[in-house]
């Protein structure tokens, strides 16, 4: 069969759509207002990529008519949550900057068991994207407890912006690479394998997954929706998409959340200088409120 039989078939024109610099404008000025996320221009590319396959699910063929649809009252009520899931960063990893889990095992669940008298202990990821943070969180309590052959309780709330991440930490479903380089021994004790061999994932066990709650949360909302007070709190590797005002309102709304007394984690390259809040420096990225 002679190739001139044949031709390219043009692309959809979704494909095509390009984010002009008005457009850009109007909606990195909109992320940066509903999520406190910053867009620089050098993101544009960034931004129009994500976004050209939400054109195309909506069947649209320019970036005009999609801004438009995200700034109405209709879009602002089935595409926001969308755009969120498509723009935000979620990059995370089981034991993310080991030193902080190393801190709760050693400082914090010890002092806190003894001080306590055994009460179960709070705590909240927050920003925890697809669950690797809170089920770490988890998997170093559980080997606390086993080594110290105690019975300890605890309950982890995972908050995030995004619901496509939030389905993923609760369904605790991980792709092998996840898991790579972690001890043979954790994974034998806190992870399931699939029996599917063409597909193999593996998935955090349910002793685990039954201490950890996810939910949607916004940090940008006037009040937050949680109505616990927490003896840690984790805020990793998310504050760096905010700007200094943003960063400085966002933890001094989660210091109300936290126990006099209780930790907070911030990610290795945050920080909290010239900012007035009730924290103080423990070692670096790890803080306690006064
Ligand atoms: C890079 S991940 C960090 C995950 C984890 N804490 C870690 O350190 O590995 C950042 C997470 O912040 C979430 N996020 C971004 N903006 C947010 C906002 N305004 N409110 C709540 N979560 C937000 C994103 O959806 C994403 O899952």
């Amino acid at each position: 069969m002679p190739d001139n039989d044949y031709t390219i078939p043009p692309l959809p024109s979704s494909y095509r759509a390009q984010l002009s610099d008005a457009e850009f404008a109007r909606l990195s000025a909109f992320i940066y207002n509903v999520a406190g996320i910053k867009m620089p221009p050098a993101k544009r590319i960034m931004l129009q990529s994500r976004l050209q396959k939400r054109l195309r699910e909506l069947g649209m063929d320019s970036f005009k008519e999609y801004t438009e649809y995200l700034l109405s009252e209709r879009g602002k009520q089935e595409e926001l949550i969308q755009m969120l899931d498509v723009v935000s960063t979620n990059k995370t990893d089981f034991f993310r900057e080991p030193v902080h889990f190393d801190f709760l095992r050693e400082t914090i669940l010890p002092a806190h068991y003894q001080a306590s008298g055994a009460r179960p202990i709070k705590i909240w990821s927050a920003a925890c994207s697809s669950g690797e943070e809170p089920y770490t969180i988890a998997m170093t309590i559980a080997e606390y407890c086993r080594i110290k052959g105690v019975q300890y309780d605890y309950s982890i709330v995972g908050t995030d912006i995004s619901t496509k991440v939030l389905k993923m930490a609760e369904n605790a479903v991980y792709k092998m690479d996840k898991i790579e380089g972690m001890p043979l021994e954790i994974l034998h004790r806190y992870f399931l394998r699939s029996k599917d061999r063409a597909n193999p994932t593996v998935r955090v066990i349910p002793e685990l997954r039954r201490h950890v709650k996810v939910q949607r949360m916004n940090f940008m909302d006037e009040t937050y929706p949680i109505n616990e007070t927490f003896d840690v709190v984790f805020c990793r590797n998310v504050l760096i998409y905010f700007d200094r005002p943003t960063q400085e309102k966002v933890i001094g709304k989660l210091c109300t959340k936290l126990k006099q007394g209780g930790y907070f984690f911030l990610g290795h390259s945050e920080s909290i200088m010239n900012m007035s809040l009730p924290l103080q420096a423990v070692r670096p990225t790890i803080f306690r409120k006064i």
